[in-house]
């Protein structure tokens, strides 16, 4: 849903050549990706695991990780996956966690790991995991808002050094 909005001050001539502003509203669905999902999955992310890992995933590890995506419409613009093994019983860990750039810092990461967690909870799990790069403030800033703490230094999928976060649930 498109709503006009007035040109701001000093940007009135603009009109002359056709800019304008708008107010965009979009509906968002948080659910399980699927095969067909992934041709669209992939965007500029320098911290995200890419949509062939995603896909690998989904092909080869079974009941042991599902994936999360938001949509607007049938578009995904935002992902986070489960291991249900990697972490030990009853432990989630959480991975791949990424929305599109052009669409972060509106809330959708917070849904999508509010959702990751119900998700979690359902299958038995009692804590969610979580690894953050060190250098990541901003994404680690978000992870203890919602609760997680520090809880050691580990080594990520790519051998970087990440340190690892944990919530109870
Ligand atoms: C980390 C990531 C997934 C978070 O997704 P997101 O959609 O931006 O997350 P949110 O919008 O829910 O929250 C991010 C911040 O925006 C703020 N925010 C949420 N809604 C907002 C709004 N309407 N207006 C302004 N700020 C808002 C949140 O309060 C939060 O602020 P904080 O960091 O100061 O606590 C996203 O930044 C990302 O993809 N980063 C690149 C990949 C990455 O680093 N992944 C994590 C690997 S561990």
């Amino acid at each position: 849903m498109l709503q006009a909005l007035p040109a701001p001050p000093g940007e009135a001539g603009l009109g002359a050549a056709g800019a304008a502003r708008f107010q965009l509203s979009l509906e968002l669905t948080i659910r399980a990706l699927n095969e067909s999902d992934l041709d669209s999955l992939d965007w500029d992310s320098e911290r995200a695991i890419r949509a062939p890992d995603v896909a690998r995933s989904l092909r080869e590890r079974g009941d042991a990780v599902e994936w999360l995506g938001a949509f607007v419409g049938r578009a995904p613009v935002g992902r986070i996956g489960i291991d249900y093994e990697r972490a030990g019983p009853s432990v989630g860990h959480l991975w791949a966690f990424s929305v599109l750039p052009a669409l972060q810092r509106q809330g959708i990461g917070t849904r999508l790991l509010d959702a990751a967690e119900r998700r979690l909870r359902e299958r038995g799990g009692r804590l969610a995991e979580i690894g953050v790069e060190r250098d990541n403030h901003n994404a680690r800033r978000l992870y203890e808002r919602r609760g997680y703490t520090h809880h050691a230094e580990a080594v990520g999928h790519d051998g970087e050094p990440i340190t690892l976060l944990r919530k109870c649930l």
